[in-house]
C-alpha cells in the first residue's frame, strides 16, 4: 500500500485562503475510503507552519504532495492529485 505525504500550510495567510477546508476534505476522503473498504492508499496529512511562500504574487493555500508544491490549492485539485498518486503507487 502506497503512502502519500500531504503537507498543508496552516499559517495565517493559507488558513484565510481555505487551508482548513482542504484538510477537512482530505479527512473526508480517508473516511470514504474506509467506508468503501478501498484501503488502497494511506494519506498522511501534516499541518505545517508558514513556509514563507505567501505575501508575494502567488497566493495560498500552499499544499505539498509528496514534495510537489501546489499554489492556490483548491479542494478539487488536491483531491485529484492525491487520487492520481494513489493509483500510480498501486500499479
Ligand atoms: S501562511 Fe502559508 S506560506 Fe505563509
Amino acid at each position: 500500500m502506497g503512502k502519500i505525504i500531504v503537507e498543508v500550510c496552516v499559517g495565517t495567510h493559507c488558513t484565510m485562503m481555505g487551508a482548513m477546508n482542504i484538510i477537512d476534505s482530505i479527512h473526508s476522503l480517508e473516511e470514504i475510503q474506509r467506508e468503501l473498504d478501498e484501503d488502497f492508499c494511506e494519506v498522511e496529512v501534516r499541518a505545517t507552519p508558514c513556509r514563507k511562500l505567501c505575501g508575494g504574487e502567488v497566493n495560498g493555500p500552499f499544499v505539498k504532495i509528496d514534495g510537489e508544491e501546489i499554489q492556490s490549492a483548491e479542494n478539487e485539485g488536491v483531491m485529484a492529485a492525491i487520487m492520481s498518486r494513489c493509483r500510480s503507487k498501486n500499479l
